[in-house]
């Protein structure tokens, strides 16, 4: 979520620290911050109005699905591409699901992680896909679902999600992470 449409949010009464709950130290010592989405999910009105701001952005830009990371992307995306009117695609974890490509496997903030599946079917030339998840750290995870759509020839429009992690834009050299800001600039 764009930073200029939580301060609308703001504006409009609300509080930044309802959409996303912080917790520091989890899930383990060493991760300084984690940023969870299920504090606005026990509060509809604020549920409602974050999956709006989503809506209002890409029924004017226009897409043609939803594709929506396992497993916090599976809440986010639905009720987006339901209000489109747009079909929902499941990017999983490897191994859950049948007739399917794979990305490769990458790094995130908790280690290494095996790459993203999509069923071949779903995704076809030139689709546009709008990419939703509710966080991003170091972008492992976007840029694994960006290269899935890339292999079958769709186009993503953007990669939407609630929180950004800004310390993961170009982390400490020596942390073994990549920089997001390198991983993205294709
Ligand atoms: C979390 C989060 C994002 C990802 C962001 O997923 O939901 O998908 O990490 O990290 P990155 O930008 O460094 O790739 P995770 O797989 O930990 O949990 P989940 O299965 O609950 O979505
Ligand atoms: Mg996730």
């Amino acid at each position: 979520m764009a930073l200029s449409e939580i301060k609308k949010y703001e504006q409009d009464g609300g509080e930044a620290k309802e959409i996303a709950q912080y917790l520091p130290w989890f899930p383990f010592k060493g991760i300084p911050r984690f940023y969870d989405i299920g504090g606005f999910l026990y509060e509809p009105a604020i549920f409602q109005k974050v999956v709006d701001i989503f809506v209002d952005r890409y029924r004017e830009i226009g897409i043609d699905s939803v594709a929506g990371l396992d497993a916090r992307g599976f809440i986010l995306g639905p009720p987006i591409a339901l209000a489109l009117k747009k079909p929902f695609i499941m990017m999983r974890k490897k191994g859950k699901m049948p007739n399917t490509v794979s990305s490769d496997d990458y790094k995130t903030e908790y280690g290494s992680r095996s790459g993203l599946t999509v069923q071949r079917d779903k995704i076809t030339k030139g689709q546009r896909v709008l990419i939703i998840d509710d966080l991003v750290a170091t972008g492992g995870t976007l840029s694994s679902a960006i290269s899935l759509v890339k292999m079958l020839e769709g186009i993503v429009v953007e990669c939407a999600c609630v929180v950004e992690l800004k310390m993961f834009i170009d982390p400490p050299a020596d942390s073994g992470l990549p920089s997001r800001s390198k991983l993205f600039k294709d």
